[in-house]
């Protein structure tokens, strides 16, 4: 009997997507608390001819010379920012993501953090909590409409449209958006949707923007102090797609001097770190990258990787393998 394939599980995941991948494979799999990254990751790497994911791996073409026998890694996550796709097809290795299975449930979150941004929701619990409300009163914590105002939307792949969805058949609002290829005819039609050749005409036009786009090198800073001073005074700016698209320090700079008037910010550079400047404006909701987190599709995720490996293994293609951006 031939050797069963070798396979890595670098981050914890669920009990029965480890017993399914132990059906097909020998498993080394990371069963405590912290994620195998950096030397931790790349030291279990050689003898395995396949890597399970989540994102805070790695692999590059100094992380490949260092797993000859690599032959696939699968991403639980749609975003594979940390694949060097370039380097992957250099050494013969595929890459895989999970697209498909978590575009709703993003998509539910980065309206619900639009709609917390710009109805300071959490603000407004931390006053309470904090014991601060002595009376009703007609001026406080006043946010801004969400109803019939301009959705902003950067990066129009399937979550993308998916918050366009929602905000233009849900509340009316008019939605302009940014990305590298325009939608075509109907779904312009169905979205009612502007198309701007720019990113800098949906920072100015919009009163609620929405960062959706692939994080690659020429997306980083891609928002920085230029571009929010873009911003209207009033506008709020969403991040649900990766840290290091926004200058975090340029962002909370202009969180304090209120020359835009909120944030919500899912993902941050250097995560799980968040800037310290970001922490102390009170006008920014901040979640810990859970766009995706609800037990239904985050076992999608963990399913669709596993089975990218197990269909590369047992019938030579995996199920949806990455290209580069
Ligand atoms: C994704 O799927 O890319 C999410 O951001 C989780 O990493």
């Amino acid at each position: 009997m031939s050797e069963r394939p070798h396979i890595l599980v670098a981050s914890p995941t669920f009990p029965e997507v480890i017993a399914k991948l132990r059906a097909h494979f020998e498993v080394e799999a990371n069963e405590g608390d912290d994620v195998w990254k950096g030397q931790a990751f790349t030291s279990r790497l050689p003898g395995k001819s396949g890597a399970f994911l989540t994102g805070a791996q790695t692999v590059n073409a100094e992380v490949l010379a260092q797993a000859p026998e690599l032959k696939i890694v699968a991403n639980m996550a749609v975003g594979f920012n940390n694949l060097d796709v370039a380097a992957l097809e250099a050494a013969g290795v595929v890459g895989t993501n999970t697209p498909d299975v978590l575009t709703e449930t993003t998509a539910d979150f980065g309206f619900a953090l639009l709609m917390a941004t710009a109805r300071r929701v959490t603000e407004a619990e931390h006053y309470l909590r904090a014991g601060l409300w002595g009376k009703w009163s007609y001026d406080l914590l006043l946010g801004s409409e969400i109803h019939g105002s301009t959705l902003g939307i950067i990066g129009m792949g399937r979550i993308g449209q998916g918050i366009a969805r929602r905000g233009v058949h849900g509340f009316g609002m008019n939605l302009i958006y940014h990305n590298r290829s325009q939608l075509d005819a109907a779904t312009e039609a169905e979205l009612k949707a502007h198309y701007a050749p720019t990113k800098e005409e949906v920072l100015e036009k919009a009163d609620h923007v929405v960062l959706v786009l692939p994080y690659t090198p020429a997306a980083h800073h891609l928002i920085g102090a230029a571009q929010i001073a873009l911003m209207k005074p009033t506008a709020t700016l969403v991040n649900i797609a990766r840290g290091g698209i926004v200058d975090d320090v340029a962002l909370a700079k202009a969180l304090q001097a209120k020359t835009i008037a909120a944030a919500g910010l899912d993902v941050f550079e250097g995560e799980p770190t968040v800037a310290k400047e970001l922490l102390e404006c009170s006008n920014v909701v901040l979640t810990p990258h859970i766009a995706s987190a609800t037990l239904q599709t985050r076992l999608q995720m963990a399913h669709l990787a596993a089975d990218n490996l197990i269909a590369f293994f047992k019938e030579g293609k995996p199920l949806t393998p990455v290209t580069q951006q």
